[in-house]
């Protein structure tokens, strides 16, 4: 079965072109630089040996040109064409394996991680869309290869704050000059079993015209229904973080960041 959205606002070529400006100074790439270079030298060969990450939802791939300049082999699938040109042209892209798809397409048994990074597992929101997926980033990795993954705590509701006053920001257009952003929180379902599910669009203001993106859906899952699906797909929860430098869930904690390693 396929894990693709039915409509992913990460096919817009212009929402792709700002995606990069929208979401600069990111704390989460440190954390997943950090934890390639310890898997890899706690791995068998050490520091010298062929390490292989697999990056799920890779979009422009801010995270994989770092990651293929730390020596790491990289792979990165994403469904968006529109992400994909991005990171095709980044400076290093080259670098990078890119794959048009999702995890199922990604080859078995070499990576010795994966990760899927800027909230990107928020978006497979079907329930067996998740399980299917979580399933196939089992059968990427090499046995003993470790999943990584973050998702937004729900019992800290960001979607609350999402209004057009509080997300406005103003960025460099890549075409020159600036452009303004916000969010418009268009609906909320707390009905679910499996997490709160929330629809937005992003509006863009460039030289006095506004441009709404396509509408994105993300799913809230809380802790107990991530660790559930990690273990259902095989994975066995090495370790649970709250925040960006590997603290503890506390009743602060706005990212839930999870280690499952395939045994
Ligand atoms: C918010 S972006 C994150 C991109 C990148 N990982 C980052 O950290 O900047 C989410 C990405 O997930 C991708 N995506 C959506 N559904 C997916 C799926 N089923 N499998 C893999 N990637 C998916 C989108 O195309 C998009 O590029």
């Amino acid at each position: 079965m396929s894990t693709l959205p039915s409509t992913n606002p990460y096919e817009d070529p212009e929402s792709a072109r700002l995606y990069d400006a929208e979401n600069s100074g990111r704390e989460d790439v440190e954390f997943y630089r950090r934890l390639a270079r310890e898997l890899r030298d706690a791995a068998a060969g050490g520091a010298g040996a062929p390490f292989t990450v697999l990056d799920i939802g890779c979009g422009t791939v801010v995270l994989g040109v770092d990651l293929a300049a730390d020596g790491h082999r990289v792979i990165g699938v994403d469904p968006a064409e529109a992400m994909l040109q991005i990171a095709r042209t980044r400076p290093g892209g080259e670098r990078v394996t890119w794959i048009l798809g999702s995890a199922d397409a990604a080859p078995e048994g070499e990576a010795d991680l994966a990760v899927m990074t800027g909230h990107a597992a928020q978006q497979i929101v079907p329930a067996d869309a998740w399980r299917t997926l979580l399933r196939d980033a089992h059968r990427a990795l090499r046995p003993g290869g470790m999943l990584a993954f973050e998702s937004r705590d729900p019992r800290r509701r960001a979607w609350e704050r999402w209004t057009p006053e509080s997300t406005r920001g103003t960025f460099p257009h890549p075409d020159g000059g600036e452009f303004t952003s916000w969010v418009e929180l268009l609906e909320v379902d707390e009905s679910g079993a499996d997490g709160v599910v929330e629809t937005h669009r992003g509006v863009t203001e460039r030289e006095g015209s506004a441009r709404r993106g396509a509408e994105e859906t993300l799913i809230f899952r809380p802790l107990d229904v991530l660790r559930a699906d990690l273990e259902s797909a095989g994975f066995a929860v090495e370790q649970v973080c709250g925040d960006w430098s590997g603290g503890p869930i506390t009743d602060a904690t706005a990212e839930l960041i999870l280690l499952g390693r395939r045994p």
